[in-house]
């Protein structure tokens, strides 16, 4: 989503005459844009802030901007903190960014949007903010409740975009599936930008496991350019640690939920956190055992951060040394898990969209390095004959 918003933030500089550089030396504006999920990503964000006042200081002319989720949740306070900031965005203020560009009158009025040449690969917000209150998760506070954008404004976006050469769409929201505006629900948006021609794939980001419907898993099993793969992050295997997270599901539920989607040929992926105030050490081995269960892919691991104003920062917080060792022997658990998973490929035929010459991804999210060269862009059917890590190697 980020990644996403950095290039909407990015198409309003470009209007305004702004090209990207990656170096630093040479900019004249630095946008950095912040996350603030666990205590880490906001600091690195803030640190990078920090160090940019030497940039500064060697041409005072240079901008800064700060924006995303840290800013929204530090506000003015940074202002104080980096008198050298010129402009501050929160990420509930995104659709405002143009203005308050023109409003600092540091730029030259807009002209014309030159966004990058479309890439192959493109994203698309369908949704903003987060309408459920899991007790550890800053989200819904940074990011507001759920905003659905219009139907008719999302496939305009992606037409314009496969005109210009996309053939694979990543939607974008922070429960992405339970997108509806008016009588148009998240399976029928899928559908529907399926047919749009030049589409090859349609893939999503981060779905909710409550809302993978009946309705939803029939229109996976007529439509191919859904691809497999989804990111379901499950946070834990106990359904009392789940209840104390207000996630909404049961283990069982979850389960049920996995089941279903590998039925439809999905791969999944989940993150975990380990550590939540009230996780004793049967609740950590229940997770253990619903990651041997559930089939996952791949799982990313995060210790248990305390967010200012969340019900769970309320708690009182479980030694540091056991989280890092739950930490520790979830990771390696996953990792056999995963290398499983990965050699189990081995003899499938994969539909790999190519995205170099010798380089593209299954419909089901894995890396794929063909023998022949193809062109990039198309899709090309292989037979996987070799794992190396999470790299196949097809012919
Ligand atoms: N502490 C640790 N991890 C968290 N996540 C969200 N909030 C926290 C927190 N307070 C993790 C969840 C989520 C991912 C984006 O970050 O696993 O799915
Ligand atoms: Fe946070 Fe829960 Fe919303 Fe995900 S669903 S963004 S974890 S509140």
């Amino acid at each position: 989503m980020n990644e996403a918003d950095s290039e909407e933030m990015f198409n309003h500089l470009s209007a305004r005459g702004g090209i990207i550089t990656d170096n630093l030396d040479e900019a004249d504006i630095v946008l950095v844009n912040t996350c603030t999920v666990r205590e880490h990503a906001e600091h690195k964000g803030v640190s990078f802030l920090g160090r940019l006042c030497k940039w500064k200081r060697a041409n005072p002319a240079r901008i800064i901007i700060f924006t995303g989720c840290a800013a929204e949740r530090l506000g003015k306070k940074l202002k104080k903190r980096y008198p050298y900031l010129d402009i501050l965005s929160g990420a509930k203020n995104i659709d405002n960014f143009g203005r308050l560009l023109d409003e600092s009158r540091l730029f030259l009025p807009a002209g014309k949007m030159h966004p990058n040449p479309t890439p192959l690969l493109a994203y698309a917000t369908i949704m903003r903010g987060c309408d459920f209150a899991c007790t550890y998760c800053i989200v819904p506070s940074v990011r507001g409740p759920v905003r659905c954008l219009p139907c008719k404004d999302i496939l305009a976006d992606i037409e314009r975009k496969a005109q210009a050469g996309a053939k694979e769409i990543t939607l974008l929201g922070q429960t992405v599936n339970a997108y509806k505006d008016g009588d148009v629900t998240f399976a029928d948006l899928l559908n529907r930008i399926s047919e749009i021609k030049g589409i090859e794939r349609v893939r999503f980001t981060s779905p909710h496991p409550i809302y993978f419907t009946p309705e939803f898993l029939s229109a996976v099993k007529h439509n191919p350019k859904i691809a497999r793969h989804v990111h379901l992050p499950v946070q834990s295997g106990s359904t009392k640690v789940l209840r104390e997270m207000k996630r909404g599901y049961t283990r069982e539920i979850f389960l049920e939920k996995t089941d279903a989607l590998h039925a439809c040929g999905f791969n999944i992926s989940t993150d975990i956190i380990v550590g939540f105030p009230t996780e004793t050490q049967e609740d950590f081995e229940q997770t253990l055992s619903l990651v041997e269960r559930a089939g996952f892919l791949a799982a990313y691991c995060f210790k248990y951060s305390p967010r200012q104003g969340t019900p769970a920062a309320q708690m009182p917080l479980l030694a540091q040394n056991i989280l890092e060792e739950r930490l520790d022997i979830l990771l390696n658990r996953v990792r056999g898990l995963s290398d499983n998973a990965y050699r189990a490929q081995v003899g499938s035929t994969q539909a790999v969209l190519m995205e170099t010459p010798h380089k593209g991804r299954t419909s089901g999210n894995l890396w794929v390095q063909t023998q022949n060269a193809y062109d990039v862009g198309s899709v090309v059917n292989v037979v996987i004959e070799q794992c190396e890590g999470t790299l196949l190697f097809a012919r």
